[in-house]
């Protein structure tokens, strides 16, 4: 039967097998010498001479692969099945998000991971690549994937230069092509980077590049460090991993608005409670509202349970940096106000207010009132400053920074966010 070896960093866990009368689901066997230094996930508990619950184990693993129809277009490429997780993590599961590696037999054999140096001509060739191919741009040998709809290409950087990732080599850098459909989209994204380091929510670094005909939002990974030549991992899984949410169906990771209760779907409180459990969960729950503040404040409809997550470091869990949140109310041909998680039982954007934001937390019972009602009007203020200080790129979407003042100065004033008179 076939395997492969699941390292988290350079420790070897255990052994993972596919499941013969379930293609979607593996197994991992933990290895008897395996001590735990790093937490591998939230969703199950991985003991020395075990099996983890197979279940658990591959939504967690599951969650690391290609979504959509980058999973469709890439599991072709390869002649698997899209529905075959052992498949997928045997193609793609050599670099991922976090600290994860899945190695083949041939991972054992000595030498370096391989990088090719990328020529603009090379670059702006991969860039329509993932633009047109929705396949990562990877070349044929990758063992690299990220989860996510919108087209990207992964690349690493090393002396200021981009290189290629050639079998289970990792990338630093995601590189989002702007996309014709969408032009402002990229600038919108670079700009919500700009506000969130500004007020604090994130720190990695982030540009638009240009590449021939080619436009691109840079992305530097914040679970990568570059070391010399080589790249350091460091060990993150989102939410949705985290709350063992069926990798299978794509929309678990939003709430349903029809069935807000359901358990088997992501809900901001569900997430809240999740990181209260954490060691040390005061300061994580306390990152999360200052992140969901920050979605509400600039409109961001898109903040599901797949774009935050927590990176699980040797020292403990922290909530990861501020990531994918864009001011998405500026979609061309928005059909709907609806946020991805509801805030107080309300999805519509044009009910938020700091009053529903604290009853929100309250239901949590995870934290005091007083302390939420000042993480948010922390944020809310910082927020501010931010607008008024980043001088946002010249293409981000008509009316964008105009509509952001709104949304801030309304929560500020303590009202709903309504809609902006046009005009
Ligand atoms: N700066 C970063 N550092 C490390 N990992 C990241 C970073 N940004 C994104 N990721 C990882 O890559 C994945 C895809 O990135 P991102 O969410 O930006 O893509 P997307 O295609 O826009 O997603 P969506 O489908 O949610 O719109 C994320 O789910 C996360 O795991
Ligand atoms: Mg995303």
């Amino acid at each position: 039967m076939p395997e492969l070896e699941l390292f988290l960093h350079d420790q070897y866990v255990g052994t993972v097998r596919p499941v013969s009368r379930d293609r979607s689901r593996v197994m991992l066997d933990i290895d008897r010498d395996y001590r735990q230094q790093t937490l591998l996930s939230e969703s199950f508990t991985a003991l020395p001479g075990r099996a983890a619950v197979s279940n658990a184990v591959s939504n967690f693993l599951g969650g690391y692969v290609p979504e959509g129809n980058h999973r469709e277009r890439m599991a072709a490429k390869r002649h698997v099945s899209k529905d075959d997780l052992f498949a997928l993590l045997t193609e793609f599961g050599g670099s991922i998000a976090g600290a994860v590696t899945l190695r083949t037999p041939a991972d054992a054999r000595p030498g370096r991971p391989s990088y090719e140096s990328l020529s603009e001509e090379v670059l702006t060739q991969r860039l329509e690549q993932a633009l047109r191919d929705s396949d990562q741009g990877i070349p044929d040998d990758s063992r690299s994937t990220l989860p996510g709809y919108q087209p990207k290409l992964l690349v690493a950087r090393f002396d200021g230069q981009w290189a290629y990732p050639h079998g289970r080599a990792h990338s630093t850098h995601i590189l989002k092509p702007q996309v014709p459909s969408r032009p402002h989209r990229i600038f919108d994204e670079y700009y919500s980077h700009q506000l969130a380091r500004s007020v604090g929510l994130s720190r990695y670094d982030s540009w638009i590049g240009e590449a021939g005909a080619m436009t691109y939002l840079a992305i530097q990974r914040f679970d990568r460090d570059v070391d010399g030549d080589d790249v350091r991992l460091h060990h993150q899984e989102d939410l949705a991993q985290a709350l063992n949410l069926d990798w299978r169906d794509t929309d678990v990771k939003f709430q349903d608005p029809s069935w807000p209760s359901a358990t088997t779907r992501a809900s901001a409180r569900r997430i809240g409670q999740l990181l209260a459990e954490i060691p040390g969960g005061d300061a994580v729950v306390e990152e999360w509202i200052r992140q969901l503040t920050y979605h509400v404040a600039i409109g961001n409809n898109d903040a599901h349970a797949k774009n935050v997550a927590l990176m699980h470091q040797p020292s403990g869990t922290v909530l990861a940096q501020l990531y994918d949140a864009l001011p998405n109310f500026f979609q061309e041909g928005l059909v709907s106000w609806n946020m991805a998680l509801a805030v107080d039982g309300e999805f519509d954007h044009r009910r938020m207010s700091v009053d529903r934001l604290r009853a929100e937390i309250a239901d949590w019972a995870v934290i005091r009132d007083s302390r939420a009602e000042s993480l948010i009007s922390h944020t809310l203020a910082s927020v501010a400053e931010a607008i008024g200080a980043v001088q946002p790129p010249q293409q981000v979407s008509s009316g964008l920074i105009e509509q952001l003042e709104w949304n801030v100065s309304r929560l500020r004033a303590g009202d709903e966010i309504g809609e902006r008179p046009r005009g």
